[in-house]
């Protein structure tokens, strides 16, 4: 017997990270049978990602309503999602990360009773207003899963440590990684894209993007005023900010930032010319959860606009750093960046620590033993591991203690 999976995906950031393990299990068709559930959580936003996949959903459920509230959007989901889990009858449901498709699609799941599996599990900012609502929908589904799939250690260890048993958890690697592996190459030009607009001379680009509900009003509006000091303070400089489709976010920008020479506003871009633009800017200032993830893939530094992260890994590795949102700090921490060469180099240098590029595969292997019954659900040393931390360079007041104070005449 097939084993019958839906994945469900409702958000880019979902569709993004699950497009290769739907792409997995179809390379595996003697052994599974997958239906995609769309949630339609977002529509314009998702609906680039899905075309560039080419994944068609079994089921759209278009959900989405503008301006949605969080109650109203979970208790759409809910519905429509057990009614389509009732009609596939899956051996397993698949949900991503911590937005709500994720959380009330395995509520769904569980209420049907089919089991769940949690890709990107374990991710914990231990503040449950930041990131909002998403670091309690994570730990929701968390209590709803049968399968845990951490994309690194340290989420391991905070599922062991709130008593998850270590033979339902399997560590990854983030299958963003896999997404760009998959994408290649790309020499992708921006013609016929929002960033065409965008002059092609010297000037180096600063990509900023920012969404969070935690930081609508006030947070956002002190960043946009950093950034309008930035570019009045380093005339080399262009900002390029990808705005968000969430009308909240939106006002604050547009009416701060519109106009505003060598700061070009655009729509959302489709993944390629995004990762494009990734590749080719020169810093990324952004609270996005997904772009901390595949920024370090391109060695590109990333300030953190957020006061906590639940992905510590790249400024554990030296890559990120957590900003906060005051106009201060942002200024002065771009500033560094955009004035200092070894600063800038000690940022961009390592591997990307979230993932290697075979998340997908493992999880499809595990999924395929939970099935047979087999165990342990992936061999330990088949596991993702993390790769070496960058080393610091050495700088003339690194030497050694005797060294310098001899320098120093003291010795
Ligand atoms: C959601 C997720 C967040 C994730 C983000 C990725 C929740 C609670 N939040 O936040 O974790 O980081 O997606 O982008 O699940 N809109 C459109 N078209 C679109 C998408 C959105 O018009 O394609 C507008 C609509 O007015 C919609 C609003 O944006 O009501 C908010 O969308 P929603 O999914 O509720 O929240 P996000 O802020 O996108
Ligand atoms: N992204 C994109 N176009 C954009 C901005 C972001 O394709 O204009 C991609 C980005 O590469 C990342 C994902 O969208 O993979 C992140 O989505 P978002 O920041 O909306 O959500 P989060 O990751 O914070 O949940």
């Amino acid at each position: 017997m097939k084993c019958r999976i839906i994945a469900v995906l409702g958000t880019r950031p979902e569709a993004i990270k699950l497009a290769v393990v739907i792409d997995q299990f179809r390379r595996r068709s003697q052994e599974f049978e997958i239906a995609v559930i769309h949630t339609g959580q977002h529509r314009t936003m998702l609906d680039h990602a899905l075309q560039l996949f080419q994944i068609k959903p079994d089921f759209d459920l278009d959900v989405m309503r503008p301006n949605q509230t969080l109650s109203s959007l979970t208790a759409r989901v809910l519905d429509t999602v057990e009614n389509a889990c009732l009609r596939f009858r899956p051996d397993m449901v698949l949900v991503q990360g911590d937005t709500t498709t994720a959380f009330a699609s395995a509520l769904a799941a569980y209420y049907s009773k089919a089991p769940v599996a949690h890709v990107e599990a374990g991710l914990r900012s231990r503040d449950i207003y930041n990131p909002f609502p998403e670091e309690v929908n994570r730990r929701l589904v968390s209590a709803m899963s049968e399968i845990h799939f951490a994309p690194t250690a340290s989420a391991r260890d905070n599922l062991l440590a709130e008593g998850v048993p270590s033979d339902r958890i399997v560590v990854t690697g983030n299958t963003v990684v896999d997404t760009l592996r998959a994408l290649g190459e790309l020499s992708h030009s921006w013609e016929n894209t929002p960033l065409a607009a965008v002059p092609a001379d010297a000037c180096r680009l600063v990509l900023v993007t920012s969404h969070r509900r935690e930081s609508w009003g006030a947070d956002q509006e002190r960043m946009c005023l950093a950034l309008k000091d930035l570019v009045k303070k380093h005339s080399d400089i262009r900002v390029i900010y990808p705005v968000h489709m969430n009308p909240n976010v939106r006002q604050t920008v547009e009416a701060l930032l519109h106009g505003t020479e060598r700061i070009h506003l655009t729509e959302p871009l489709d993944y390629i010319t995004f990762v494009s633009l990734l590749q080719r800017c020169f810093l990324v200032l952004t609270d996005s959860g997904g772009i901390q993830e595949e920024a370090p893939t391109f060695r590109k530094p990333v300030l953190v606009l957020r006061k906590v992260t639940e992905r510590p890994e790249a400024s554990q590795f030296g890559m990120a750093k957590i900003i906060g949102m005051t106009r201060e700090a942002i200024v002065a921490e771009a500033d560094r960046l955009l004035s200092d060469g070894d600063a800038y180099i000690d940022m961009s240098q390592g591997d990307n620590p979230y993932g290697d590029g075979h998340g997908s595969e493992r999880i499809v292997e595990a999924v395929a033993r939970w099935h047979r019954k087999l165990t342990p659900l992936l061999e330990p040393d088949k596991e993702f591991k993390l790769p070496p931390r960058p080393q610091p360079r050495r700088r003339r007041t690194d030497v050694p203690t005797s060294v310098a104070k001899a320098a120093a005449g003291r010795e």
